[in-house]
């Protein structure tokens, strides 16, 4: 007889009362102990490795940042050359990658073109069968070495572009600007493109981290694991946010028309503020603090009439978040809010703002893989099962 599962069939899953007990989202589950990440979202606090974010964007590069995260340790000033200098050595493509990146469709995403090319970039890893995770660090260094790469061959080869080697001679954000744009990019930029990578480094057990470390966990491969980090990175509820935050300032369109614009579409529950809410923070995120100061000096001193015209919508749209939704809610404006401003005004196609996260990110998946996989167990959680068991099996050929 067709039957239902009773609860002490899958009593993991049921409270002392029966009933199912499910953290939807995974919200709140402690998946492992760790030593990488802290964010008090109560308190606008974040840590990597017990350093705060505001003493990391004043003073580290991303290259120290990396370090400190894969390492657990700011680096010396020997160790920090020794480690830039290998990352400069290996920012170079194989030609057989920047003829996958010619093939890939136009109208691709640069995300799943990120995607795909990493995969890629993997299959040409002479030591790609090395699987331990004594490994890692060395393809670590090396794939995050060449994303910037990828990203910038895959932007160019888009807009029609042949692409730009890279130089040894820049530090790592620099670099990426230069092949992005074909030409040395000014201190300022620099600077802002580097803070902006350290900003996005790392973030706890986000969904692109999770997803990093469950490939990981079966003891795949290190470029499997990254591709799935890159895969759940893209949707617009994580990292794809940066990308939506700025059309969504583009399609409010004017200052005058923010506040009707709220009204009609937040307020009336039928769509979400792009760039605000975390799982997390229910107070300012810290890095939307950072980004902001950048994004009003790029406003204020681009000259560029564009990036002012949305700073100013997402100045006032952020006063009615921060007014209403954060107050009573704790749905406040998140990272991704702001830096895609901070993008737009250094010319960057706002397609490219989620593979710019994919490239800073590369160094919170690697750090947590390693952490992970060195005490491992495969993720393998459970779900409560709600439909019946026992049917009876009818041939193809009878069914109605
Ligand atoms: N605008 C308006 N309402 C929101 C927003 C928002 N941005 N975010 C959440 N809410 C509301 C939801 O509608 C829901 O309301 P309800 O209880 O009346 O149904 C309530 O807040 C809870 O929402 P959840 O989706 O359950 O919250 P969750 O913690 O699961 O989601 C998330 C977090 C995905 C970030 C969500 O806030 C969101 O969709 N934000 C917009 C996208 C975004 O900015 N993502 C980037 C996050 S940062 C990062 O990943 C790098």
């Amino acid at each position: 007889m067709p039957r239902k599962p009773t609860p002490d069939m899958q009593k993991w899953c049921v409270d002392e009362k029966g009933q199912p007990r499910i953290n939807k989202g995974a919200e709140n589950v402690c998946v492992d102990e760790s030593e990488i990440c802290f964010i008090d979202g109560f308190h606008s606090k974040l840590y990597y490795r017990g350093y705060s974010i505001e003493d990391l964007a004043q003073h580290s590069t991303f290259e120290e940042t990396a370090y400190l995260l894969w390492f657990g340790k700011l680096p010396t000033r020997n160790e920090l050359k020794e480690f830039d200098q290998k990352l400069r050595d290996n920012r170079e493509l194989p030609e057989a990658a920047y003829d996958v990146i010619r093939e890939i469709p136009k109208d691709t995403h640069p995300m799943e073109a990120l995607r795909t090319a990493t995969s890629f970039v993997g299959n040409l890893d002479p030591e790609k069968q090395k699987l331990g995770i004594e490994y890692v660090p060395s393809k670590a260094i090396s794939l995050t070495a060449k994303l910037p790469t990828i990203v910038a061959a895959l932007a160019r080869v888009k807009d029609g572009k042949e692409p730009v080697k890279p130089r040894s001679d820049l530090s790592h954000a620099s670099n990426f600007l230069y092949m992005l744009h074909g030409e040395e990019p000014s201190e300022e930029w620099t600077r802002s493109m580097d803070l902006s990578l350290v900003l996005y480094a790392e973030h706890e057990m986000n969904a692109s981290a999770f997803s990093t470390v469950v490939v990981g966990s079966t003891l795949s491969d290190y470029y499997s694991a990254i591709v799935g980090g890159i895969g759940a990175l893209r949707g617009p509820l994580h990292g794809g946010a940066n990308e939506e935050a700025v059309k969504q300032f583009n399609e409010i369109g004017s200052l005058d028309n923010v506040d009707k614009w709220y009204q009609e579409n937040i307020l009336s529950g039928k769509r979400r503020v792009m760039g605000a809410g975390h799982r997390v923070y229910k107070s300012y995120d810290p890095r939307a603090r950072i980004f902001r100061e950048h994004a009003k000096r790029f406003a204020e001193t681009s000259g560029i009439p564009e990036v002012k015209k949305l700073y100013d919508i997402a100045f006032r749209l952020e006063e009615l978040v921060m007014g209403q939704l954060c107050e009573t809610r704790g749905i406040c404006t998140n990272v991704d809010y702001w830096s895609g401003i901070v993008y737009y005004a250094m010319n960057i196609p706002i397609e490219q703002y989620t593979p710019i996260f994919a490239i800073a990110r590369i160094a919170g998946w690697t750090a947590h893989l390693l952490e992970y996989v060195s005490r491992n167990r495969i993720v393998r959680p459970r779900l409560y099962y709600k439909g019946m068991l026992d049917l009876e099996y009818t041939l193809v050929d009878k069914r109605g």
